[in-house]
């Protein structure tokens, strides 16, 4: 799959920090049960890659990313761990580079029109936006769409339920990412259910986006 066909497979992309390793099956599990099937696994914990290796091997139907990527030693990692795309919150020509050598649909991540050019003459026609809210928000995307109509971002950081349904609205937004329907604190409680009830309404916020386009 392309990473923007990826990108449409779901309003939502939750954005994961799984802890402990055993967290991960009932996870992603819950969020797939809820109708989310794009899931990112940050590296931001020691056992992110075993996690995106377990999620992939007991939950077939989930499309299992690698996040905060940063350094291509990232990108070899997460293609090693079986992830079907990779996210990174920023882009260097290192990860350029590195991006042109691995199997890997990639959404970098960008902040500014200069960095979108950038990526752009990489030859990416989808970017996240990084940090989303203090980007700018709906309206940064908005006037991006002006120089750049063709381009289709993911917005992601500080991203809620709420904004979601704004950014969703945008013809340039086929998704936003999110870390709200995995907070920590359910995650360490193992409430797998009311995960599974936060991405069921997430999940529905396509609907809403489209009847906020009327
Ligand atoms: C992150 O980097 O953690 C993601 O952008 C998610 O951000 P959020 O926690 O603000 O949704």
């Amino acid at each position: 799959m392309t990473i923007v066909e990826i990108m449409r497979c779901s309003p939502v992309i939750p954005v994961l920090t799984v802890e402990r390793l055993e967290q991960a099956v009932p996870l992603a599990r819950a969020l797939v049960r809820g109708g989310l099937p794009v899931l990112e696994v940050t590296l931001r914990s020691p056992c992110a890659l075993a996690a995106i290796a377990a999620m992939r091997a007991a939950v077939p139907e989930a499309i299992v990313g690698a996040g905060t990527l940063t350094q291509p030693r990232d990108l070899a990692d997460a293609v090693a761990a079986g992830a079907c795309f990779g996210v990174t919150p920023g882009l260097t020509a290192e990860l350029v580079a590195a991006a042109g050598g691995v199997d890997l649909p990639l959404l970098p991540g960008i902040m500014t029109p200069s960095e979108l050019i950038g990526a752009r003459r990489a030859g990416f026609t989808a970017c996240k936006l990084f940090p989303a809210r203090e980007a700018g928000g709906p309206a940064m995307l908005r006037a991006l769409a002006g120089p750049f109509p063709d381009q289709l971002f993911c917005p992601t950081g500080g991203v809620t339920t709420h904004s979601a349904a704004e950014y969703l609205a945008l013809p340039n937004v086929p998704c936003v990412g999110g870390s709200w329907m995995a907070p920590r604190e359910l995650l360490q409680a193992q409430s797998w259910e009311s995960i599974e009830s936060l991405a069921r309404q997430a999940a529905a916020l396509r609907t809403t986006a489209a009847q906020h386009r009327g």
